[in-house]
């Protein structure tokens, strides 16, 4: 094992797969199962660690620069990863207005695990991936530097992400996961031999094609059952509405467990919502993919 394979970070693997007695589950013969990814590391929590694994392990200690809002999950979980396995970071952040005023407390976080922090403009962020844009981040970057796409997701991140599927197959009839990027759904689905559905929080109606995209890359061609349920976004990316909140603090008091606000309880509240309208057999086994934990300190965008 090399210094840089993330597997020294000891991750909780396979996750633990709880079964929570829930009535609105139960009185439609449904079981309803936390698959508690946000236990795997907690400083790479959720679909952090399942994303970033192959591709630190690809990097192999060069330094790794990658993408993210002001509040990034995957910005902060890179930003630790460095820290931890001892590699540089480099963060390009959308948003060249934040320069120069105080980090928030998530940019705070990776500027203390040593990432180092550029603020892209709108415009040069949304083309990021046009190559002569790219070329401009790697300019002001180390010699060799690995580029990890925004949100983490790419060809390794969904391959990362097939054995969360795995470890869900034969245990689980459909698994339900929160989409941003799409890769986490991409590479579940390849690995799981039941149903999955993506709740995606962005508006838009992309992300079928992102998934598609993720899954060519991954895998060389269309994997797994899955599908996508539009209506939970509750207004979009990084938005709740005061029904998300009442709902994600009712889930908390039945079942006593902190939920994520911007991914996990717009999923669980699609699957109660979809229980309630009849759409799963009685007897079906529900697996909710708890992909990030709620960061009491910091929103988590
Ligand atoms: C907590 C949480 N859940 C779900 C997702 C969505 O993952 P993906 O971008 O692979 O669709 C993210 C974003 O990475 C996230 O931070």
């Amino acid at each position: 094992m090399d210094t840089y394979d993330p597997s020294a970070l000891r991750p909780r693997l396979p996750s633990p797969l709880e079964a929570v007695a829930d009535e609105r589950f139960a009185r439609r013969g449904l079981t309803l199962l936390l698959k508690r990814d946000d236990l795997i590391h907690p400083d790479l929590p959720g679909n952090k660690w399942r994303k970033l694994a192959l591709n630190l392990r690809a990097a192999a200690g060069r330094p790794v620069l990658t993408f993210g809002g002001a509040y990034s999950n995957h910005l902060r979980a890179t930003a630790a990863a460095g820290r931890l396995l001892g590699f540089p970071t480099i963060g390009i952040v959308r948003g060249d207005e934040l320069a120069g005023r105080p980090l928030n407390p998530s940019l705070a976080r990776c500027a203390a695990d040593g990432m180092r922090l550029e603020f892209a403009t709108r415009s040069a962020y949304r083309a990021k991936h046009e190559p002569e844009v790219l070329a401009g981040f790697l300019e002001r970057a180390p010699e060799g530097t690995y580029v990890v796409p925004e949100g983490g997701s790419n060809a390794l991140a969904a391959q990362g992400c097939a054995a969360l599927g795995g470890e869900l197959s034969g245990r689980a009839d459909v698994a339900a996961v929160a989409c941003g990027t799409g890769g986490t759904l991409a590479g579940l689905a390849a690995g799981f031999d039941g149903r999955t559905l993506g709740v995606p929080v962005l508006r838009g109606g992309f992300l079928g094609g992102e998934v598609r995209a993720l899954q060519e890359a991954a895998f060389g061609g269309p994997r797994g059952d899955w599908r996508l349920d539009e209506r939970f976004h509750c207004g979009g990316y990084g938005r709740t509405t005061p029904e998300l909140d009442a709902f994600a603090q009712d889930f908390e008091a039945r079942h006593g467990l902190a939920i994520e606000r911007l991914y996990v309880a717009k999923m669980l509240l699609a699957l109660v919502s979809l229980a309630e309208e009849g759409a799963f057999p009685s007897g079906t086994r529900i697996a909710a993919v708890v992909t990030g934990a709620r960061d009491q300190s910091v929103s988590s965008r």
